[in-house]
């Protein structure tokens, strides 16, 4: 995770930025420290990288590579304002300890596009992620990689439509094309699908650890649709993270585990 202490909303690229509307940083910053607490308090361990003057959005530290097992691919972004956060979460990257590091070569908004789903890779396409990344990615986790296409400008990144549940995902069918939902539907038969008012204020940008999901409290349906499948749903107030777009899974990188590998020890 990355403390938002340079955040601000100084550019707009997604619909969700406003440049006129005041951003709260101290605000911004007692919500971070309440989520990174609420990650410790439910047994999760938080790195936490240094945020770097000029780089607001360096906080959404999903965006910043995707890290599965013992290999790390970090980020290349989409727009100029972000272009710098690459090689910074590349280098933070780099000192993990991780077998491998590769610099992403096509744009590649790491976790934002990209959801580790057990032993395949759901990826997000059409406002950021580029389909090239989709293959590259594919290649260097090995792993079968799923294109799915964004339709709406509200939902840019993959994390913001869908979230995965286990063996199962949660995801706002409206934020895909056609083809992309119809893919979904057959690969997912018992997903949650939300509503779009949940999906409104970044309901499916959470992080489920198996058992807890945490999430937005601003999410109405959710909560209880989680409960039903016998998940822990834990809401957190993100407000100000909000104005630029982002909402808990947005602030956090995951380390997955690698599915592949046996987790059974031989005696
Ligand atoms: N303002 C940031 C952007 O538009 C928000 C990124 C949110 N991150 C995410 N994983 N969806 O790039």
């Amino acid at each position: 995770m990355c403390r938002p202490e340079h955040f601000e909303v100084s550019y707009a690229i997604n619909p969700w930025m406003d440049v006129s509307d005041p951003v709260d940083r101290n605000l911004a910053l007692a919500q971070w420290d309440a989520l990174r607490a609420t990650f410790e308090r439910h047994g999760h361990q938080v790195e936490v990288i240094e945020g770097l003057p000029g780089l607001p959005d360096m906080v959404f530290a999903a965006n910043g590579g995707v890290v599965i097992g013992n290999r790390a691919l970090s980020a290349r972004f989409a727009n100029p304002e972000r272009a710098a956060e690459g090689p910074a979460y590349h280098e933070w990257l780099d000192d993990q300890g991780f077998d491998r590091v590769q610099p992403a070569r096509e744009i590649n908004e790491g976790e934002g596009d990209f959801a580790v789903a057990g032993d395949r890779i759901l990826a997000g396409t059409g406002f950021r992620t580029s389909r090239d990344a989709h293959r590259e990615a594919e290649e260097f986790f090995e792993l079968p990689v799923v294109s799915l296409e964004l339709i709406d400008p509200r939902f840019y990144h993959l994390d913001t439509a869908l979230m995965v549940l286990g063996d199962t995902i949660a995801y706002y069918p409206a934020a895909f094309s056609g083809d992309s939902a119809r893919v979904l539907a057959a690969m997912y038969p018992d997903a949650i699908l939300v509503t779009e008012a949940d999906a409104e204020v970044l309901g499916l940008n959470g992080v489920c650890d198996g058992y807890h999901v945490f999430l937005t409290d601003a999410a109405t349906t959710l909560p209880g649709q989680l409960r039903e499948r016998g998940y822990e749903p834990i809401g957190v107030n993100l407000s100000e993270l909000l104005k630029s777009g982002g909402s808990v899974k947005c602030c956090t990188m995951e380390f997955h585990r690698d599915a592949r590998e046996s987790t059974t020890a031989v005696a």
